[in-house]
Formats: structure tokens, C-alpha cells, sequence
């Protein structure tokens, strides 16, 4: 299995224009010089089409965005765990709010993923979600509500009790699992309030996917965990 150091930044490119083809390269190039410049782990998952050249241009982590269970040589269409090995990914994420999964396709993938030693991070909207997500035994759960992502108001500040109360109710079913949040962060101060409340990191993407000087965001972002 691929080791992501904690804390981590996890910063999820979505379908950003200005996170696209030659433009995604250049944001995670910008995301690696942070990265080894402040010394934090910082992890990026472009677009499933964009990670072969993510992958090869840059040393620190690539996950895809998702990934469907199945096995080589159907399912026309699906993301195979063995194709984003291929492609030079380390992990992906599953669940994303934007791309749901049915439960048993969450298990089914995990457990290919760890098969494969790929890093897998399960999306969930709430407490209790993140208890079923982290019960079928990923690397880590990103906990993050839906009707705060993409708005800049951070689910650490905004909404502290959904980590806190992630972080408690996960620990009584899984103690290894890492436990991310998400929505809304955008600065340093967002991180660190993140961390306080017991999550390992955090998982992010306008707030630097759509910066005009995503550096000065990621290193922001980077400041409280140097
Ligand atoms: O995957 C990260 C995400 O859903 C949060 O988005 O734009 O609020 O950082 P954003």
C-alpha cells in the first residue's frame, strides 16, 4: 500500500478549467514545489484523462477522482484500478458527493484498490456515513458537507462539530483508518482549525483550483503543518 504522510492536503482538481490538461500539470508542479519547499504532504487528483501526464511530470502523490470496481477486459467505460496503476496513480477517491457510489461498489473497489496498493480516500456527507465508510476499511475517509463545498465557508469553522463528531464516532468501529475533512477550506487558519478538531488532513479545490496565485494559497494552506 502507497504510505501518504499525515497531514495531508489533498487537493481534488475536479473538472476546474484552469485545473485541465497542460494546465493541471502546471497546477501540480506548483502543488510539488510547495510540497518539498515547506515540507507537508500534499497530494493532487486531476482528471481521470490527465493523470497520465500528472503522474509523469511530477514526483509527489496522483490520485484519480474516482474509481469503478470491475475487472480487465470488460465494463467499457468503467475506471479500473489496474488502468489508474497503469496511468502511475497512487490512490483515488471514491464517493466524491459529485460522483456517488452504491455501497457495495464503495467495498468492492476498496478492497481492489488494496490489492492493487492503491491509497483509497471514501467521501462521506456526515457522522454516521463516515462510521458505514470507514467500517468497510479504506485508508482514510474525507468527511464533507455537501452544501458547503465550493462556497469558501469552511466546514472547520463553519461546522466544527461534523469533524469532531466524524472523528469520535469513526474511532468506535476503526482506529487506524485517517480521517480527512472538506468543504469550503481555503486558508492556513482552516487547516489548522481542521486538525485541532482531530482530522489528519484535509481534502480541497477551489480554493486553489481556481486561484489566480495558487502558490501563495498552498502555501498558506501549508504554513500551520511546516
Ligand atoms: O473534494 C473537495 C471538495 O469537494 C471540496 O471542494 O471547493 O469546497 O474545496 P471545495
Amino acid at each position: 500500500m502507497v504510505d501518504i504522510k499525515l497531514p495531508v492536503i489533498a487537493i481534488n482538481f475536479k473538472t476546474y478549467p484552469q485545473a485541465t490538461g497542460e494546465r493541471a500539470v502546471l497546477l501540480a508542479k506548483h502543488c510539488e514545489t510547495v510540497a518539498n519547499e515547506y515540507g507537508v504532504s500534499i497530494v493532487v487528483a486531476p482528471q481521470i484523462p490527465d493523470l497520465y501526464r500528472v503522474s509523469h511530470a511530477v514526483d509527489i502523490p496522483v490520485f484519480s477522482q474516482h474509481m469503478d470496481p470491475g475487472e480487465p477486459g470488460r465494463f467499457t467505460g468503467h475506471v479500473l484500478g489496474e488502468t489508474l496503476v497503469e496511468a502511475g496513480c497512487s490512490g483515488t477517491l471514491l464517493n466524491h458527493s459529485e460522483h456517488r457510489m452504491q455501497l457495495a461498489d464503495i467495498e468492492a473497489a476498496i478492497r481492489t484498490a488494496e490489492r492493487l496498493g492503491l491509497y483509497t480516500i471514501v467521501c462521506t456527507n456526515n457522522p454516521l456515513v463516515s462510521v458505514a465508510a470507514a467500517s468497510l476499511r479504506p485508508s482514510a475517509v474525507a468527511v464533507e458537507p455537501p452544501e458547503l463545498i465550493g462556497t469558501g465557508i469552511s466546514v472547520s469553522q463553519a461546522q466544527p462539530e461534523i469533524i469532531s463528531g466524524t472523528v469520535e464516532k469513526i474511532r468506535e468501529v476503526n482506529k487506524d483508518v485517517a480521517i480527512l475533512c472538506g468543504a469550503g477550506i481555503s486558508t492556513g487558519d482552516d487547516v489548522k482549525s481542521a486538525l485541532d478538531l482531530g482530522a489528519q488532513g484535509v481534502l480541497l479545490a477551489s480554493a486553489v483550483a481556481k486561484s489566480d496565485k495558487p502558490v501563495e494559497v498552498l502555501k498558506g494552506l501549508a504554513e500551520p503543518i511546516r
